[in-house]
């Protein structure tokens, strides 16, 4: 079932009209997506810092005024920021590439709601233009190693078609390194 939940459905899900159900592997189309990516917007960063301070989610030694540099969008129910993602350049010498290595994280309060998705896509589709219109960097497209377990059940899955990260490795531990592609790139 997708679409919105109106009425009885609202009702007995209790969760108010206005919250979308996902479909299987679509976006949500209820959270506003907001650009980062070397914006230095002050507003943005200021909202994502008390996000990881007030989650504690960011790993020890990790400044969250340090992880803002790296901010790719945001995205914002209701005017209240719920989901992060951020990029770091890195090479995967396998691919003899340099990608940006993309993270996400969703508040826990709204999480299988396709925050996660919308927010990937989107900062996927960023990344790429960035990356074509500085062509001198080379960055072939976007990286993840999955840490979540909580994705387990996708894992079997070499490829995610809406976010078209393909799996093209393990790390030692054991967890998968996906990568999608940009459409513009080529090697030299
Ligand atoms: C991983 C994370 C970003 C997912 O956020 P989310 O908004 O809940 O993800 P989505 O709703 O877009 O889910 C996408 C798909 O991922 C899988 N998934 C996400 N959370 C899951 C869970 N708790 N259990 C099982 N599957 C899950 C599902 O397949 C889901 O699709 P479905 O709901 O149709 O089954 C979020 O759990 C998180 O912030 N975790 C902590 C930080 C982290 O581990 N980040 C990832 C590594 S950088």
């Amino acid at each position: 079932m997708s679409g919105r939940r109106t009425g009885l459905l609202s009702r007995l899900f209790g969760r108010g009209g206005d919250v979308e159900t996902p479909a299987r592997d679509q976006p949500a189309t209820d959270v506003e997506l907001r650009p980062a990516w070397q914006r230095g917007d002050g507003a943005i960063e200021g909202d994502a810092i008390a996000f990881w301070r007030r989650l504690g989610i960011l790993p020890l030694g990790v400044a969250p005024e340090e992880r803002a540099d790296q901010l790719v969008a945001a995205a914002y129910r209701r005017g209240e920021l719920i989901g992060v993602t951020t990029a770091v350049p890195d090479r995967i010498e396998s691919l003899r590439a340099q990608f940006f290595m993309l993270r996400a994280a969703v508040d826990p309060g709204h999480r299988r709601t396709h925050a996660a998705i919308a927010l990937i896509v989107y900062s996927r589709d960023l990344l790429e233009k960035w990356a074509a219109d500085n062509p001198e960097e080379k960055i072939a497209g976007i990286g993840a190693v999955i840490e979540n377990e909580d994705v387990a059940a996708r894992l079997a899955e070499p490829y995610w078609p809406v976010t078209r990260l393909g799996l093209v490795g393990h790390m030692p531990n054991g967890r998968q390194i996906r990568v999608a592609w940009f459409g513009h790139f080529k090697y030299d």
